[in-house]
């Protein structure tokens, strides 16, 4: 990624640089692995290509294949390869056009490149005499929408080598763990400016745009597209309308916004209060609880129990706050919690925002279902170190899930008459980053806060 408002973001930093010898140490390792997995020679990693636009020859924003950032810092960079053969230095196939619609790639160099044997080609036929010559040693691994582009390889995305590749993602390098303290940091800076901007009586458009010029992204640059949610619009989970205006009254300010470095994204959500006390209320009990969990999180914890616990917490906290009545079991059994939390607590983060290899036991792909009733968790593995992942619980005035528990067991138990007070709210999440440590953990996002 090309950045120029800090130089920690560049691909010059030199201390990211002195991290990068032993990352791509590791995943050479890694796809070294793979290959014995897979009975072959050659990893063949393509960086994707854009897509255009059905009937049209404008193309969407660039998103490139996880696989191949997840070796360098490359995002900017379609049509190129990389040629991982076991036990020697991976070739870079680096695809600078002959383009003057468009900027093309400038020159390779950064402190990944002197890791690669970097082969500029200038035009696709061109790959071909860079490629092992036995296609059939060869994996490949990315998107083809067009076979020519895997120039006779014919096996693709291979089950066992692929599967292999995606459980180590879970644990990140060292390097990794900077880039995303970098990300973390990014995200922090917009969230400030958002809240800022939210203070002053902005619309949801506008909070957006001070977020994006905070952390100089434009929207295809961010993780995800940004949740500014004021008001009731705080209830709808993957709310990205952004209306023009402010609302008449300003109650309540639902974030939920991520910031990208070197392909890596954090993932960060807040709540505030306009200036009512009862919800600033129950923004802190939410906040106090996010922090009990996260203070949860260390090497061995499985993260369905987390997921589990977290609504044994919550049932708690609905009835210290006067939402519902009823001990934990009753709420959790007659559907109460997931009415107000209807969404995982969280799940991996890294190249991609929900990152690969959630649900799987193994590296052979063996899957870890999530528990009965809690179908959205993203997560269900047991948490080993190095791993990143969030912790987002939440609690929302949905309608359409509440109004599901009238004339069953769970009516009586929740005070419809704070339902009312809490609707024009919207909701409620508190989201972190949070590395596992043995017996401990860290907290990238209240790091990155603090540090500001
Ligand atoms: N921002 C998407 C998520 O929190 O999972
Ligand atoms: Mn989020
Ligand atoms: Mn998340």
């Amino acid at each position: 990624m090309i950045c120029n408002m800090n130089d920690d973001y560049s691909d010059k930093n030199a201390a990211l640089g002195a991290l990068y010898a032993e990352h791509i140490e590791i995943v050479s390792a890694r796809h070294d692995h793979a290959l014995e997995l897979a009975g072959a020679t050659h990893a063949i990693i393509y960086s994707g290509n854009p897509k255009i636009a059905f009937l049209d020859d404008y193309q969407m924003p660039f998103k490139p294949n996880p696989h191949f950032v997840s070796w360098a810092p490359l995002t900017h960079l379609p049509f190129s390869y990389i040629v991982f053969t076991r036990g020697e230095a991976p070739i870079l196939i680096y695809y600078q056009p002959h383009d003057y619609w468009h900027v093309v790639p400038g020159a390779a160099d950064g402190y990944w490149a002197s890791h690669f044997d970097i082969r500029i080609v200038h035009s696709r036929e061109d790959v071909a005499e860079h490629l092992p010559e036995e296609r059939e040693k060869c994996i490949f691994v990315g998107e083809i929408d067009d076979d020519a582009m895997a120039f006779g390889i014919e096996r693709v995305n291979p089950n066992a080598a692929i599967n292999a590749l995606h459980f180590a993602r879970g644990m990140k390098t060292q390097y990794e763990l900077a880039i995303m303290r970098l990300a973390s940091r990014r995200g922090a800076i917009g969230h400030v400016a958002a809240e800022a901007a939210f203070r002053d009586g902005m619309a949801e458009f506008d909070i957006h745009q001070a977020y994006c010029k905070a952390v100089s992204h434009v929207d295809p640059e961010l993780p995800y597209g940004n949740i500014i949610g004021l008001n009731e619009h705080g209830a709808v989970l993957h709310y990205t309308d952004l209306d023009r205006e402010p609302p008449a009254v300003i109650r309540s300010f639902l974030i939920d916004a991520g910031a990208h470095v070197h392909g890596y994204a954090s993932d960060i959500t807040r709540t505030y209060s306009f200036g009512e006390k009862r919800f600033q209320d129950l923004i802190d009990r939410m906040d106090a609880m996010q922090q009990d969990i996260v203070n949860q999180v260390q090497v061995g914890v499985d993260f369905r129990d987390l997921q589990i616990g977290t609504h044994k917490m919550l049932a708690g906290l609905l009835v210290d706050a006067e939402l519902a009545n009823g001990d934990p079991d009753t709420l959790l059994e007659t559907g109460v919690t997931s009415a107000f939390f209807p969404h995982g607590l969280g799940h991996l983060l890294g190249v991609q925002v929900h990152d690969v290899g959630g649900f799987m036991e193994n590296e052979t792909g063996t899957i870890i279902d999530p528990p009965s009733g809690h179908p959205y968790l993203r997560l269900t593995r047991v948490l080993e170190e190095d791993m990143v992942l969030t912790i987002e619980p939440g609690l929302y005035l949905i309608d359409m899930l509440l109004e599901n528990l009238r004339g069953t067991p769970a009516e009586g138990h929740v005070n419809w008459d704070s339902v009312d007070w809490l609707r024009p709210f919207g909701g409620i999440r508190i989201e972190d980053n949070v590395r596992v440590l043995i017996n401990d953990r860290e907290n990238l996002t209240r790091d990155a806060f603090a540090q500001l």
